[in-house]
């Protein structure tokens, strides 16, 4: 079944097609879009084998031109480098202001792609092909785009909407398990903030109809993005619940450590646990939420090989401190989640250590 969300957002407003087999529709929605009739479509080394050749033979036998730019897969990607190699490559491939990108991954290529878009010859359209859970439900919906530094993650990027989204359901088929499950972190967060049915929902999953599963959660980010596109407002900010450790947790493992999923189900865990103590969240609520977590196989303790002060370093670089204070989600109870400015470092700082020593 296909379905279709859409992102309200004026002038920028777009789709979300969403179901198997809506890769297929890309050229004629980039027609429809006026998108130009060349394109580059940015991929990785595990993605790019499996569905760009046939993408690319549909898109050229419908009369565009167009390359393909791979780049290794993983997080190490997401770097300025890459962003100069695959502009250069682009450049090459005499790819011009009237060229649109094609985005073909998961969150890595999405984030990447969307700020070489957004920055290519001072902007060009994107489209976004998702191809994770990661990316369908969460990253390549929004806008944000962007790249790591060595002090931390997405320190480097720019607001770029997509000109449609087709996220195709049968590409999931191809992902590992641990991946497929690493997509749950990002739906289980949206239930936690906004979707408590949804949370219940979760104790039972079936394959065949996680289209209905991926819509509900687009509906979820579409939303939250519609009313406050560039967060400035705070409605955006709650997205980032379990965000702020679980960031500082991926920067200081060392990225491919954990997966960026797996990163933010310890950051969910341990904001969970401040919201205990600054929000009122029960300790039965916190309990179902780390069963909820380890459902998926994902990790709710730290490993020990992961230093305090590496997290606390890269915490401190976040985004989301200004003037030195953190702006930190908390959820009061499952299905609702706002953002605080009484959360002290001292308090991240105990929860960090419970993931490391309680038994979780
Ligand atoms: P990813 O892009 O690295 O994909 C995970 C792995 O799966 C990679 O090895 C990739 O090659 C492989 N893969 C992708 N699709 C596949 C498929 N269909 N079949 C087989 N293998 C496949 O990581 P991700 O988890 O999708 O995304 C994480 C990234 O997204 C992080 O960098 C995170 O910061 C970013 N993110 C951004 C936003 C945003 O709003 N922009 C939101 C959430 C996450
Ligand atoms: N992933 C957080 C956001 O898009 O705002």
């Amino acid at each position: 079944m296909q379905l279709q969300v859409e992102v309200s957002l004026g002038s920028r407003s777009y789709r979300v097609l969403i179901g198997p087999g809506v890769l297929k529709m890309l050229p004629e929605l980039a027609r429809q879009n006026a998108l130009g009739s060349s394109y580059a479509m940015i991929s990785d080394t595990n993605v790019a084998p499996l569905y760009s050749k046939t993408l690319n033979d549909t898109l050229k036998n419908d009369g565009f031109r167009g390359t393909v730019i791979t780049v290794p897969a993983g997080e190490t990607s997401k770097s300025l480098q890459q962003v100069e190699n695959v502009c250069q490559q682009m450049v090459e491939a005499r790819l011009d202001r009237g060229s649109f990108v094609i985005a073909l991954g998961g969150g890595v290529i999405g984030d990447l792609a969307g700020f070489v878009a957004a920055i290519y010859q001072r902007g060009i359209p994107c489209v976004q092909a998702p191809t994770t859970i990661v990316a369908q439900v969460d990253s390549a919906i929004g806008g944000k785009t962007g790249v790591n530094l060595l002090a931390g993650k997405n320190l480097v990027g720019a607001f770029h909407q997509p000109s449609f989204v087709v996220a195709d359901t049968e590409t999931l088929r191809t992902l590992p398990e641990r991946e497929f499950n690493e997509g749950f972190a990002e739906i289980i967060k949206h239930a936690i903030i906004r979707d408590r049915e949804m949370f219940e929902s979760l104790e039972k999953i079936e394959r065949e109809t996680l289209e209905h599963l991926i819509a509900r959660n687009v509906k979820i980010k579409a939303q939250i993005v519609s009313s406050d596109e560039r967060e400035t407002s705070g409605e955006r900010a709650i997205l980032n619940f379990g965000h702020t450790i679980g960031h500082a947790i991926e920067n200081a493992a060392g990225y491919g450590r954990y997966l960026h999923g797996e990163a933010i189900s310890l950051g969910i865990a341990a904001a969970s646990t401040i919201s205990m103590r600054a929000a009122g969240l029960s300790a039965a609520e916190r309990e179902r939420i780390v069963e909820r977590l380890q459902q998926f196989g994902l990790p709710t303790k730290l490993d020990a090989s992961v230093s305090m002060e590496a997290i606390m370093k890269a915490l401190l670089s976040d985004k989301k401190f200004v003037d030195g204070n953190v702006r930190f989600v908390l959820c009061p109870k499952i299905g609702e989640a706002f953002v605080s400015s009484d959360v002290t470092l001292e308090m991240i700082r105990e929860a960090i250590d419970g993931l490391r020593h309680r038994h979780l």
